[in-house]
């Protein structure tokens, strides 16, 4: 890519202290590629790590595996080695990286979960969001006089903390379609935490750089900082509270996490925050419920992307900004064109828009789902990107709905954080999962050997603005709007693609570039992934620094964008199902690609 480009508007809508948080630094900002020792895991590992240092992608003819750290492929690789479904080698994935990259998702978490039934041909959603307690209000993240608190104030602390959901989806998933005995799964985890594993250098960095917020709480300062030092890199770090509570899910199954000795020390840490106590209480625990939830699928060119509708904006938003520039040719265009990085980032910025007004969770919120995705209400909104420049404003557009329900538009902040798993197995099952607790180290409070998330800051902080309500404001028992886009591609009704990323809402940029970048400019799986980001949500098109991205500040604003170089540390995990497998990991984070 030799261009790039962009007009960067501010919506009038974003305030000065959305924006002082969002500038704020994000502790899930380095990239981290250096190996940490991890090609002495195994010979394929090593090999794994070659290939993505090369920029190939990885081969296999039955099954594979991607995700953000090389235990944690490793453990995915033999569960699925060994016969077992993608549902089942994502239980030992997640286990795993919930020790080794504890900071980006774990079982104080939420995920959603894509799957593609080789036997049945459909495509499910699970959805593992973590909830608002029954106790919590709407005003949760205000002050005494109805001003939003500040970022990080809301973030550190109980006040943050959503009722986890990850375990729940766990095991749902493994009931509905894993073969594998469920305790097994576990094995790689409870060794891992009981030998103790290497500190890898993006761990190290960003405890280092998050080290003030992860003393505030003893049980934190203990482990990441032991004498309060942070761990350095290549240290062996072992946690067996963790492996106390995996031994207990495995033998006990989710319940043994939602209630019990796991649950009891989740609300007391939750409500025994000195200075930011939570609300979340043992009810909250035991009424969690993973929710089934229709696919969201978009026709783009030839293909159909299929990923989670609400609660999370992420299939909605990626299918609005695909389905818009179906009606452009980006392939004719090609990559390095300034033309084709204006369409997709106005195309981003119309959709973030009706993201901002329409999208929350719909069992609160009556919303125009289908109509945000509609054919003719996208070619409608792509004609308003037929002009030459950057558009001089960007407002949410009108689909059919039918509620005339008045909204106002949001002020939600998102951090980069969070973790992707994309798995095929042997059967010709798809997984694309997208895994978190918000923030960097969630809200920073540990229990039971994890970290609890901060996923309550996903809701507006606001509820109301000048008297009309946010869709996003926060109620109890609401799961709050993500970003998270878990995608799987079909063609034909075949699966042809499982993609995803981190990245905070700038997943959805990431996510719709690589089907692009894939789909219309031809790359390999690899390709796509190492393909220098240039995401646009809310008006600043954000390119990424030292990389030919940058190139395309001139043009873009030449065309009436604003443009800003920094950090996009994406952590995309391909897979492309076609004659064979072809895997493609992020080279900007620590994560591997394993098949066979
Ligand atoms: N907390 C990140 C997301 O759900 O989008």
């Amino acid at each position: 890519m030799k261009h790039l480009f962009w007009a960067g508007i501010l919506l009038a809508a974003t305030p000065a202290w959305a924006q002082e948080a969002a500038d704020a630094v994000a502790p899930e900002g380095a990239a981290e590629t250096a190996d940490a020792g991890f090609a002495a895991i195994s010979e394929e590992v090593a090999a794994a790590i070659e290939a993505k240092e090369e920029g190939t992608p990885v081969e296999a003819d039955n099954w594979m595996v991607a995700a953000a750290n090389p235990h944690a492929v490793s453990a995915g690789a033999e569960v699925l080695r060994a016969g077992g479904t993608a549902a089942d080698a994502m239980v030992a994935v997640q286990t795993v990286l919930g020790l080794v990259e504890p900071q980006s998702s774990g079982l104080g978490g939420g995920a959603f979960l894509v799957w593609y039934d080789a036997a049945t041909g459909e495509v499910t959603t699970l959805d593992g969001r973590e909830t608002a307690p029954l106790a919590a209000t709407p005003t949760l993240f205000q002050d005494d006089s109805g001003e939003p608190l500040k970022f990080y104030d809301a973030v550190v602390g109980g006040r943050s903390i959503g009722t986890p959901g990850t375990p729940a989806l766990l095991e749902a998933a493994h009931r509905r379609w894993g073969r594998a005995a469920w305790p097994g799964l576990f094995t790689a985890a409870i060794d891992l935490a009981e030998d103790g594993f290497a500190v890898s250098p993006r761990l190290a960095g960003l405890i280092e750089k998050d080290a003030d917020r992860l003393s505030r709480w003893s049980d934190t300062a203990d482990y990441f900082l032991p004498g309060g030092t942070p761990l350095a890199v290549g240290s062996t770090l072992k946690n067996p509270a963790y492996a106390d509570t995996l031994r207990r899910l495995a033998a006990e199954g989710a319940r043994g996490f939602y209630s019990g000795p796991v649950a009891e020390a989740i609300t007391s840490a939750v409500r025994g925050a000195e200075g930011n106590p939570g609300v979340l209480s043992a009810m909250d625990l035991a009424l969690y419920q993973v929710k089934e939830r229709p696919a969201v699928c978009v026709a783009y060119r030839a293909f159909e992307a299929c990923g989670m509708g609400p609660p999370s904006s992420g299939a909605l938003t990626v299918g609005q900004i695909l389905g818009m520039l179906g009606n452009y040719d980006l392939a004719e265009l090609g990559a390095d064109n300034p033309d084709a990085w204006r369409l997709i980032g106005d195309a981003s910025r119309l959709a973030f828009a009706d993201r901002g007004r329409y999208m929350a969770d719909s069992d609160f919120v009556p919303m125009p789902t289908q109509g945000l995705v509609a054919q003719d209400y996208l070619a409608t909104r792509a004609t308003l990107l037929s002009g030459d420049d950057a558009l001089p404003a960007v407002n949410a557009g009108a689909p059919e709905f039918d509620h005339a329900l008045l909204l106002a538009d949001d002020e939600s902040i998102e951090l980069p954080s969070t973790s992707h798993i994309s798995v095929v197995d042997q059967y010709g099952n798809v997984l694309s999962m997208t895994t978190t607790i918000e923030n960097g180290f969630g809200s920073r409070l540990m229990a039971a050997g994890f970290l609890l998330n901060n996923e309550l800051t996903d809701f507006s902080f606001r509820s109301h603005r000048e008297g009309v309500p946010i869709a996003n404001r926060l109620e109890p028992g609401k799961r709050p709007r993500s970003s998270m886009a878990p995608t799987i591609v079909l063609k034909d009704g075949e699966p042809v693609l499982a993609v995803g990323s981190p990245g905070g809402s700038r997943i959805i940029g990431y996510v719709a570039k690589t089907i692009i970048a894939w789909a219309d400019w031809g790359m390999d799986v690899q390709q796509a992934v190492a393909l220098p980001h240039a995401v646009n949500r809310f008006g600043t098109y954000d390119v990424e620094a030292g990389t030919s991205a940058e190139d395309m500040t001139q043009p873009l604003t030449d065309m009436g964008f604003e443009v800003n170089a920094r950090d996009l540390t994406s952590g995309l995990h391909l897979i492309e199902i076609g004659d064979g497998l072809k895997g493609g990991a992020d080279p900007r984070r620590e994560g591997i690609a394993l098949g066979e």
